[in-house]
């Protein structure tokens, strides 16, 4: 991982004891961000992006060992044809700019991990799954982290999903077990769970991990959660006393 700087170290003081060991994002707003600034949702989706990589290298900078994204739900399959296929050439840049330095990813020491059900994308996104399993390979070594992206990813389709694998294990599994059938197997469960763009819901987001997560709704759209938006969310979560069920 990238050795701190000193202005980043200063950060760290001022926002941990304790920080989230896990903590998910649902990066919701970046349509409503572009339609405000007369722009199309696409340079929304793009200002999203972007803003992702800002965020989520601030998380493993500050130390925050799993985080998770919600990218493309199962549902979003509905929205037009157009904003749908914009997302998915969005995908093909990302992993396109993650393999144009291979030698970067294994030094950041990251494991990127793809989560939902991919199988969709071989009909006609055989290349979406060509980079999604390159980045795997890339990664295949590094442990200095785990990054989640949520791409036609739904909790209930996961869980279900989870639920078969079982059924073909054939015996009854403890909850442990249940657990390293779940997309998030080398992760703890959610510790914080942060939605931008002012919706209080979970719309199918991770709804096994989030059992105990603390929850932050934040009115911020996504592509305007920046590092310092962060820094005060994260402040917020070492002041929430989490009972875990006990007094
Ligand atoms: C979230 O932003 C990103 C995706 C669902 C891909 P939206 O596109 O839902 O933005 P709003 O909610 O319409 O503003
Ligand atoms: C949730 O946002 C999905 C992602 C952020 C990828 P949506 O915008 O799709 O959620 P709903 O439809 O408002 O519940
Ligand atoms: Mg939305």
């Amino acid at each position: 991982m990238s050795k701190l700087s000193v202005t980043q170290t200063q950060t760290v003081m001022q926002v941990q004891n304790p920080l989230p060991a896990h903590i998910g994002f649902v990066m919701d707003g970046n349509g409503r961000w572009a339609t405000g600034r007369n722009k199309k949702r696409s340079e929304g989706h793009k200002a999203g992006v972007k803003n992702m990589q800002a965020v989520v290298e601030h998380c493993f900078a500050l130390g925050i060992g799993c985080v998770s994204v919600f990218a493309f739900s199962t549902e979003n399959w509905e929205r037009p044809v157009e904003e749908r296929e914009g997302l998915f050439d969005l995908v093909r840049e990302y992993l396109k700019r993650l393999l144009g330095d291979v030698n970067k990813l294994k030094k950041d020491n990251i494991k990127i991990e793809f989560m939902g059900d991919l199988s969709p994308f071989a009909e006609q996104h055989q290349d979406i799954l060509d980079g999604i399993g390159e980045v795997r390979q890339a990664c295949a070594d590094c442990d200095g982290g785990v990054f989640n992206i949520a791409i036609n990813y739904g909790g209930r389709q996961e869980i279900v999903a989870a639920a078969n694998n079982a059924v073909l294990i054939g015996k009854q599994l403890s909850q442990q077990d249940f657990e390293k059938l779940l997309y998030t197997k080398r992760c703890p469960p959610l510790d914080m769970m942060v939605r931008t763009g002012g919706q209080m819901r979970l719309s199918n987001f991770m709804l096994y991990q989030v059992a105990y997560a603390e929850l932050f709704f934040e009115e911020t759209l996504w592509p305007d959660f920046d590092k310092q938006k962060l820094d005060e969310v994260l402040k917020k979560f070492a002041q929430r006393q989490r009972n875990f069920g006990k007094v």
